[in-house]
């Protein structure tokens, strides 16, 4: 049984916004599932219709085996979701939040005592309890409202960016312990993000969403073979010098991808990997081309995600996705 099954959802809004399109994916249970894709891809419509605070247009969802459409009062007793603003009350102490929420999901008060405990640990909150919580960084503040939101020991944890706009401590603090979630509770994760680095350090699952639509779902290993692309880097003295070529190889490869980034060319090309590399070579060695050096490179998650989502042909150095 999958944790979450859903199968030919369409999301239309009022004003004929169709924010998901046909959309079809599973999260098996116990894994860390990262929904990545562009700002207005439908990442939220659908994290809202999955936690039921939005009805869908057409098509079904099962959450842990059970119809949500039919069962909404059973997901919502399975689940937490975690928004993207942060919803602790700042005028209760953070043990008496924590309290607060285990006595709304009727928590047992010695296995509240239990819990809250091990998530203080997990989230390294303790050396704050004895602060006010209007006095926590956003970053604490977006630990402890996951924290609390685990208190009632939630199946599955739904988070809607739940590192946009920290700082690159806070978020490397927050995958530490959106991974020790998984592992020492067993709760299943489905997040939602736009930042790459983020979906590749954290996730069992990738799923590429744009335009409502599911382009590609898998482990990054999988997402590596899907594309089926090698890449090839050519390390330049100079972005000048680098951006002399960018034609002379997509000539060459007829049309392959050639982008430029940190005084190198990336070359990513389908297959005979080994003869183009000698090609390359004898091209660079015949012509004098001065280069610092070349080498055969896994393609990373934004080589990936660039390829799938078909985005802009040449990504120059300091450009966005
Ligand atoms: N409540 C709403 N009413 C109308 N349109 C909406 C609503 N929420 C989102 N949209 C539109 O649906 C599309 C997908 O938005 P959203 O799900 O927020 O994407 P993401 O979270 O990936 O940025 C966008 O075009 C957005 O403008
Ligand atoms: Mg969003």
């Amino acid at each position: 049984m999958f944790a979450i099954e859903v199968k030919n959802l369409t999301k239309q809004y009022k004003n004929g916004v169709k924010a998901l399109d046909d959309l079809n994916l599973t999260v098996k249970k116990g894994e860390i599932f990262s929904l990545l894709g562009p700002n207005g891809a439908g990442k939220s419509s659908l994290i809202n219709i999955l936690t039921t605070f939005y009805n869908s247009t057409y098509g079904t969802v099962n959450i842990l085996g059970k119809n949500l459409s039919e069962n909404p009062h059973f997901v919502r007793n399975q689940i937490a979701c975690v928004a993207q603003q942060v919803s602790i009350d700042e005028h209760l102490s953070l043990m008496e939040n924590m309290l607060f929420q285990s006595r709304l999901y009727k928590v047992d008060s010695k296995k509240a005592e239990e819990r809250i405990k091990k998530l203080i640990d997990i989230f390294d909150l303790s050396n704050y309890l004895k602060y006010p919580v209007s006095s926590y960084s956003g970053g604490v503040k977006r630990r402890l409202d996951i924290a609390i939101n685990l208190v009632s020991l939630p199946k599955i944890l739904f988070l809607d960016e739940p590192t946009v706009g920290m700082d690159v401590e806070s978020r490397a603090t927050m995958w530490k312990m959106l991974l020790k979630i998984r592992d020492e509770l067993g709760t299943t994760i489905f997040l939602t993000t736009h930042y790459l680095e983020e979906a590749d350090f954290l996730s069992d699952t990738i799923c590429i969403m744009k335009k409502g639509q599911i382009l590609a779902q898998g482990s990054r290993y999988e997402l590596e073979n899907y594309i089926n692309q090698n890449i090839i880097r050519i390390l330049f003295p100079s972005t000048e010098e680098a951006k002399k070529y960018i034609n002379t190889f997509d000539t060459m490869f007829k049309a392959k991808i050639t982008t430029l980034k940190n005084k190198s060319l990336f070359i990513s090309l389908t297959n005979n990997i080994s003869s183009s590399f000698i090609e390359i070579n004898k091209l660079l060695l015949n012509n004098c081309v001065n280069f610092i050096g070349i080498e055969i490179m896994k393609p990373s998650l934004e080589d990936i995600f660039l390829i799938i989502t078909n985005s802009n042909k040449y990504k120059m150095e300091g450009e966005k996705c």
